[in-house]
């Protein structure tokens, strides 16, 4: 009744962002993302008939009350799915920093989902994890699956999951993330994501964004990068349009944000090949081809304000591993 699971966040090319039903996290449009081999999270879970409630352990990255209270109502619902009763013991570990604008619910609602079901005795395939990955979290759903994933659009729980385009080593594409800050974001994607229809271009975003679909989908298979980074960027930067024009307004950016993405334009016109996404905090997302991604790494640390670079090749989603935290 002992399981652990380690699972890799992700980062979408085409992104969540709205939901058609909140309760279910149902998405407006499909998204496409890949997984981040260098950012993961590891997720023990025990039910234990001795236990009274639920507990995070000591020794686990310490959650507060709001996102221990959103893990126990994700075990929840594996509880009920394998009609069991008994309290759970749960320690996580991330190694990367909680809230500077990684996914961290992705790789966090990705591992507990497969740590959890195998605990409870469920024998569930990749789509039905997923399915159950993104009602803890939309973005987690995309992190079950390995290498670059598609989240399919879908209008019922049966429909909504995600499924691999491709596995990691089809192609050697580099995600560097500049940290911008270390402090928790201010409005999370959860809520930010709630507010979508209080923007004008809402409508136009998700439809550009089915479009979008479907030329990163082709751009994975067929490995054109360029058309994957141009179209990658646009698509971020309307997100950053919903956000900006929601009431009340959200500006994820800082300073040094701009500053990145500025930098990454100009090197783009000297030759070197590489693109950025942003997701809902001010970190830049690089895009680029593992051949270039030691001389843009260079380049991105030596701009003023990058705290550290994570450097992450194409990863695995979420795997069970034989070593537990506790
Ligand atoms: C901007 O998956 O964090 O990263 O379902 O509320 O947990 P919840 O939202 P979350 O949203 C991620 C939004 C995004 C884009 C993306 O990853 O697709």
């Amino acid at each position: 009744m002992k399981a652990t699971s380690r699972a890799t966040s992700n980062i979408a090319f085409v992104k969540y962002w709205g939901r058609i039903n909140e309760q279910l996290r149902l998405p407006m449009n499909g998204s496409i993302s890949m997984n981040l081999a260098a950012a993961t999270t590891t997720t023990t879970v025990e039910f234990d008939p001795k236990l009274e409630f639920d507990y995070i352990h000591p020794q686990s990255l310490q959650l507060n009350e709001k996102q221990a209270t959103r893990v126990f109502q994700h075990i929840d619902r594996i509880r009920k799915l394998a009609k069991i009763d008994m309290r759970a013991m749960v320690a996580t570990q991330n190694n990367f920093p909680m809230g500077a604008g990684i996914a961290s619910s992705a790789s966090a609602f990705a591992a507990l989902t497969v740590a959890a079901a195998t605990a409870a005795g469920l024998e569930l395939d990749t789509r039905e994890l997923s399915i159950l990955a993104r009602q803890g979290s939309g973005s987690a759903c995309r992190s079950v699956p390995s290498g670059f994933v598609e989240w399919h659009y879908g209008e019922t729980n049966e429909d909504s999951y995600a499924e691999q385009i491709a596995p990691p080593d089809h192609w050697d594409i580099r995600n560097l993330i500049a940290i911008t800050q270390a402090e928790h974001k201010t409005v999370g994607s959860a809520e930010g994501n709630a507010l979508v229809e209080t923007s004008p271009f809402n409508a136009i975003r998700v439809q550009l964004a089915q479009e979008s679909m479907k030329i990163i989908r082709k751009a994975i298979l067929d490995r054109d990068f360029t058309t994957l980074g141009e179209e990658t960027e646009r698509e971020a930067i309307r997100l950053h349009v919903i956000a900006m024009t929601s009431v009340p307004m959200i500006l994820y950016w800082n300073p040094v944000t701009v500053r990145i993405m500025q930098a990454v334009m100009t090197w783009r016109n000297e030759g070197l090949e590489s693109y950025f996404t942003i997701d809902a905090g001010a970190n830049v997302h690089i895009i680029v081809q593992g051949q270039d991604a030691d001389a843009v790494e260079t380049r991105l640390r030596a701009i003023e304000g990058v705290r550290d670079v994570i450097h992450s090749r194409v990863g695995n989603g979420a795997i069970l591993l034989n070593e537990h935290l506790f």
